[in-house]
């Protein structure tokens, strides 16, 4: 007797302890078991059921003198009331009409959600931070015509936190109180002798760079700078310096109070050109990442382990002079026109990220949301007629890729300072090299002024 009540004891803490298992996964074991085997009264040691290999009793005694060992229908059959709590199940979350059991994990657009168990039953968690994309914005651009341009989903930004997208997307820093205070240079011209419409690439074909993809590192303060740059190069030097700067030789080498890819001043940027030039792309190719600096400060190409140009006699890194800034709508226009794009800077609103086409302009839903800037080149301008009117436009290209927006460019209110645009525009004169190299011998080169 004793030995078998010992072994019963051995047989009850076995059932606690596959309890919890069998409540989340086997609640629903199939019956009958009492009422199959029938109940008895007082204590019978015999009366019991197979379980999940182990033994269910359906005697009195199965809820006193030992640990709970009683049947699933013991309760209802046997004394005709609802189980103790213990016995309830645990079913685990329900979301968005599916179950899942306790501890699953799922992916949410940004957030992770986590199935936890709460009290006696489950409920699923998820983190709440705010995501690039939200269809509640895209939505309700898309639903209203009004706005003027359209919102998309892009598979490289959905998924990812709106944080993620500020710090690693953008990249500039705001420039500071005293380079706002740069007087901006006078241009003489007549504002009515400009076209309605101007595109640099139509301009210059072949020597205006194309769309960039930043990547994931907050390095458009180095994209544009050395974009527009470039640019210049090719357009002064009449295609004879057509070459596409290295943005990743500033993002690893202009690290003094810069923070590569978490961001960069613009005039640092260009007062490091000025002082030590860059080199060529193919010579420090852009690897989006934090890579150290493979350029010394002094010397040339040569010295940089970098390709010769082939049409004329360089032997110095690409050099430009101090950058100036350019004032106002109009300004910007004749600049553009007569020197190639320019660089500004924006502040980047919640929507600017799902901007697919149209004029651009941040809409007040995402204006209370986190911000960021942004340095993006402006290679033209525009009108389109509406039925509200005349609208016009800046033509701009971004730096992240040609699948995003109007094949990597967006178009932006003009004239109205639109996300600060107009703020702090940015060109440069490079120093071309004027000594042509033609089958080995140099001549010099004349350009008109
Ligand atoms: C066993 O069940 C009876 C009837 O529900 C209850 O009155 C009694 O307190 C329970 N005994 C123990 C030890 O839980
Ligand atoms: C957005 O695109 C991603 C990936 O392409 C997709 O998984 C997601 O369901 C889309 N979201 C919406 C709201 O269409
Ligand atoms: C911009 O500034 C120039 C002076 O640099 C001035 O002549 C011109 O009228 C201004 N244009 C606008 C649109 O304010």
């Amino acid at each position: 007797m004793a030995l078998t009540n010992w072994t019963r004891g051995l047989v009850a803490i076995t059932i606690i302890a596959v309890g919890s298992a069998l409540m989340d996964d086997y609640f629903d074991l199939p019956g009958p078991y009492c009422r199959q085997r029938g109940c008895c009264p007082g204590r019978q040691d015999d009366c019991s059921v197979p379980i999940l290999g182990t033994l269910c009793y359906c005697d009195d005694f199965c809820n006193r003198t030992r640990n709970e060992d009683c049947c699933p229908d013991f309760w209802s059959h046997c004394r005709g009331v609802t189980p103790p709590p213990i016995a309830a199940p645990i079913i685990g979350c329900t979301y968005e009409g599916t179950v899942y059991p306790i501890g699953k994990q799922l992916k949410k657009n940004c957030n992770v959600c986590k199935c936890e168990r709460v009290g006696m039953s489950g409920d699923m968690l998820c983190e709440q931070h705010r995501c690039i994309i939200e269809p509640t914005i895209t939505d309700a651009i898309n639903s209203d015509p009004s706005n003027g341009w359209t919102a998309s989903n892009y598979s490289e930004f959905w998924g990812r936190t709106l944080e993620e997208g500020i710090k690693l997307r953008l990249g500039t820093l705001q420039p500071q109180r005293f380079v706002m205070k740069m007087t901006p240079v006078r241009h003489t011209y007549d504002p009515q002798s400009f076209p309605r419409e101007f595109e640099s690439e139509m301009k210059w074909p072949r020597w205006i760079s194309g769309i960039q993809d930043q990547g994931w590192c907050g390095s458009s303060w180095a994209i544009s700078t050395a974009a527009v740059a470039s640019d210049r190069f090719a357009i002064l030097s009449k295609g004879r310096e057509q070459i596409m700067l290295s943005a990743q030789h500033l993002v690893s080498c202009d690290i003094r109070g810069q923070q590569s890819c978490n961001g960069g001043y613009l005039d640092r940027a260009w007062s490091y050109i000025r002082k030590f030039g860059l080199v060529d792309e193919q010579c420090f190719p852009y690897t989006a990442s934090n890579e150290k600096c493979k350029v010394l400060r002094k010397g040339g190409l040569a010295e940089a382990k970098c390709k010769l140009p082939e049409l004329v006699d360089r032997r110095s890194k690409y050099k430009v002079a101090p950058a100036y800034r350019i004032g106002n709508e109009t300004d910007i226009m004749h600049d553009i026109m007569t020197s190639g794009p320019v660089q500004a800077t924006m502040k980047v609103y919640h929507d600017f990220f799902t901007y697919k086409t149209g004029i651009y302009k941040h809409s007040p839903l995402s204006s209370a949301d986190r911000t960021g800037y942004h340095s993006v080149r402006i290679v033209g301008w525009g009108e389109e007629y509406t039925s509200q009117g005349v609208k016009k436009y800046w033509k701009v290209a971004n730096s992240w890729g040609r699948l995003w927006g109007d094949n990597g460019y967006f178009k932006i209110a003009r004239g109205t300072n639109e996300c600060e645009i107009e703020s702090f525009v940015l060109g440069t004169w490079p120093e071309i090299e004027n000594k042509l190299l033609l089958n080995n011998e140099i001549r010099r080169i004349r350009y008109p002024k």
